[in-house]
């Protein structure tokens, strides 16, 4: 039995190896609990601190000096930082530079091309609208069709079903490594067998795992992959996104948004196109620096505590929110659309009632932040070193007074 009581949580928190964590996050007096960092993460001092002092020593004083100095080279430099702390990439396979969807629509065409002859994209209902219009968009731009799975929607898609989709016509498998309303996590390695033994790439979403679910992008073969920053990696709202490319892959693909800074000679200025040989190719123009500067303090936190200790208290927290909403919440009306399997599962649940859109209203009232997914969701996300179990118990007593 679940104790369901406040001091419990308070326990939990006192238990947290990770409990020091919380303190070096920008605090907000209005915010009772918040239980969006699956959307967008909080920011920590340390970057509120390097976003000012940036204006002064980096833009003000380095001035167009910083680039030669740092700024050219940072999508690439914040790239590997990216593959050695969270994606399990060695150097030279991640870029940083566009947002999420642009970057997602550069590999998407990058990897359609490089299997001439096949003109099959498989994707399933459930992906994140960006991704299932991007593929519409490119397979009326290419010709090509798109093979949907449709995967239990309180779950996700499974390498079986990628099995019963792919054949002799796919190019390319694309799908989300967590799904956004569920959290069901794939087996990506699994899945990027299923494609492989098919003759296809694989072109992993990774916005939903990055930064809370250890991923071994290398070993699991995985072909492509993009993510976005601003969620598990707190590099606050709008910062880029990034790219993965499988090094053996680099120098045949092509991306389609041929601009200056991808090209093998920038400043040559030259009459033609010319790709870049490596990583640098699916860059298309000048870098979002300013964007670029916090995730670099979210990065060293994570590498300084471990990811594997982050996917644990991901997995305590998403178990105690599950027990919350068994026991206090279950004998309301309310039902679990996630997973209850940790291993299947990311670091946000989702659960539902017909009342939940006009008590998420109520509940952002409160200073009680998670968000609401149509038609009847409520997502608990749970950043693992920002979120105390506190937190989510105040989030989960405010639902039940709001039902009540
Ligand atoms: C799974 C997933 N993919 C793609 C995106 C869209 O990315 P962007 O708006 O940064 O281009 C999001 C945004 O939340 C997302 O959750």
């Amino acid at each position: 039995m679940t104790d369901t009581t406040e001091a419990a949580a308070l326990a939990l928190d006192a238990a947290d190896p990770l409990r020091a964590c919380r303190d070096l996050f920008v605090a907000q007096a209005d915010v009772v609990a918040y239980l969006d960092g699956n959307s967008l993460g909080r920011p920590l001092t340390a970057s509120a601190d390097r976003l000012a002092r940036f204006a002064t020593d980096g833009w003000g004083a380095r001035l167009i000096r910083g680039w030669d100095e740092e700024w050219y080279e940072l999508p690439l430099t914040l790239g590997d930082s990216l593959g050695r702390v969270v994606l399990g990439a060695t150097s030279g396979q991640a870029f940083v530079g566009d947002s999420t969807t642009v970057i997602l629509y550069k590999l998407m065409r990058a990897g359609l091309e490089a299997r001439p002859g096949r003109d099959e994209i498989v994707v399933d209902t459930g992906n994140f609208p960006t991704d299932r219009f991007l593929l519409q968009g490119i397979a009326a731009e290419r010709g090509a069709t798109l093979r949907w799975i449709t995967p239990d929607p309180d779950a996700g898609v499974t390498a079986e079903q990628v099995a019963a989709a792919v054949g002799p016509r796919t190019a390319l498998v694309v799908l989300s490594h967590v799904d956004y309303r569920s959290g069901y996590l794939a087996d990506a390695a699994a899945i990027t067998r299923v494609a492989h033994d098919a003759g296809a790439l694989v072109l992993f979403d990774l916005c939903h795992s990055v930064g809370v679910v250890p991923l071994e992008l290398d070993a699991w073969r995985v072909d492509l992959a993009a993510g976005c920053t601003y969620k598990y990696l707190n590099g606050g709202p709008g910062a880029p996104a990034f790219g993965y490319v499988r090094a053996e892959h680099q120098k045949r693909l092509q991306q389609p948004i041929w601009g200056w800074m991808g090209s093998s000679d920038p400043f040559a200025m030259g009459p033609e196109y010319a790709p870049h040989p490596g990583i640098r190719r699916f860059i298309s123009g000048t870098p979002p620096v300013i964007g670029m500067l916090p995730m670099r303090d979210m990065l060293a936190l994570i590498e300084k505590v471990g990811l594997a200790a982050v996917r644990e208290k991901s997995v305590r927290i998403t178990e105690y929110a599950i027990a919350l909403t068994d026991a206090v919440l279950a004998p309301l009306g309310v039902g679990l659309a996630s997973p209850r399997d940790a291993a299947r599962r990311g670091s946000h649940i989702t659960i539902t009632h017909d009342r939940f859109r006009e008590v998420n209203a109520a509940l952002w009232e409160r200073g009680i932040i998670p968000d609401f997914r149509t038609p009847n969701g409520i997502r608990l996300g749970l950043s693992p070193l920002s979120t105390s179990f506190t937190e989510l118990w105040r989030g989960v007593d405010a639902i039940r007074q709001e039902l009540g």
